[in-house]
């Protein structure tokens, strides 16, 4: 039940709920403490590396965020290392994750903590909140992990996780649900082994009553308990409402060779991949005769195969030519497969069309 007072809403939960919410914790905590995988940001409590792991496990899997996590704090190892690097470097250690803004938005915060906490991570909710790029989920886990508050961090693993336990049918993907559940969790928070007590519904969400497909409710600690598993319908839970259709746009992209340098060019300063470097390209899907136009120099037009890349509202349809000139046309960045490595950032949804380099150069 929710109830507005002074502008802020009160819920009040159920005995079955609260009951439910605190043996959930309870149990996930023993559970955990056998358990979870030995991940690289668990042998920490240093609240940069939790922070950077955090933004880094919003963009992609666990997997694929080892390396990235390694890398960038071996090259950025704390805040100020961090609020002093180049932006480029910074794009480049994200590079492939995407969502750049993110990556901007953590050095932004690295020079706001430098200017305003005397370069300490602040450990308190408004503070850490009130830095850029800083959600409730990621200022939850900062908390919790990294100072063990007992704040709890809700992301759609725990929306699934819980939902699933209280056969609660809200929309998940309605931010009230988020905020009642957040409550919820605020509300039976242990005050010991916070930490642990919320990568324990990360973990659960992430390894047992994971998505897309049957939830391992034989293997789940939270099996006693759930009701959706008594009422054996966990797999059409959590509910999310249908999302608009992403739009379709077309695409040619063109690598620009002349000897052994490559044009790129600066995207602009706003709109999506904003200010990221990317291979020439322009809306519509060309005909070789168009390019043939274009370029009247080339030398060489080969078709370089097509690709489809799914941003959040958009998906760009792409279709790929490499084209040979003999000299260094157009107002372009040239620049060595070298310098593609080491400095400029080229967003993932172009990487395929570098062909020859992909393996050795993103
Ligand atoms: N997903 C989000 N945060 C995580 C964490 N700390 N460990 C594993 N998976 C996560």
């Amino acid at each position: 039940m929710v109830k507005a007072k002074q502008n802020k809403m009160i819920y009040s939960f159920s005995d079955e709920e609260i009951f439910l919410a605190k043996e959930t914790l309870k149990r996930l905590l023993l559970w955990y403490q056998k358990s979870h995988r030995d991940l690289p940001w668990r042998k920490t409590r240093d609240p940069y590396c939790i922070w950077i792991s955090e933004i880094m496990l919003q963009q992609t899997r666990v997997e694929a965020v080892k390396e990235y996590y390694r890398r960038f704090l071996e090259t950025l190892p704390n805040i100020s290392a961090l609020a002093e690097a180049e932006e480029e470097q910074v794009l480049k250690l994200w590079e492939g994750l995407g969502y750049y803004s993110r990556a901007r938005n953590l050095q932004k915060a690295a020079c706001e903590i430098m200017e305003k906490h005397e370069g300490v991570f602040p450990s308190d909710w408004d503070s850490v909140r009130k830095l850029p790029g800083i959600g409730d989920y990621t200022a939850g886990a900062i908390l919790s992990i990294a100072f063990g508050q007992p704040v709890p961090a809700v992301d759609g693993n725990v929306l699934r996780v819980l939902s699933r336990v209280l056969h609660d049918e809200a929309d998940i993907l309605d931010n009230k649900t988020k905020v009642r559940m957040s409550e919820l969790l605020r509300q039976v928070y242990p005050h010991e082994h916070c930490s642990e007590v919320t990568q324990s519904l990360m973990e659960l969400g992430a390894m047992v009553c994971v998505p897309n497909g049957d939830p391992k409710c034989h293997e789940c600690p939270l099996s006693e308990i759930c009701i959706a598993k008594e009422m054996g319908d966990a797999d059409t839970l959590p509910v999310k409402s249908k999302k608009t259709a992403r739009k379709i746009e077309q695409k040619t992209v063109l690598i620009l060779q002349s000897g052994e340098k490559y044009a790129i060019r600066k995207r602009t300063e706003r709109g999506l991949l904003h200010g990221m470097w990317e291979p020439i390209n322009c809306e519509g899907h060309l005909l070789e005769s168009e390019i043939k136009k274009q370029y009247p120099l080339a030398q060489k037009i080969k078709k370089n195969g097509t690709h489809r890349h799914i941003f959040t509202h958009i998906e760009w349809d792409m279709i790929g030519y490499s084209v040979e000139l003999p000299e260094q046309v157009g107002d372009y960045q040239w620049v060595s497969k070298e310098e593609l490595k080491s400095t400029y950032a080229i967003p993932k949804a172009f990487q395929p069309f570098f062909k020859d380099l992909k393996q050795k150069y993103f």
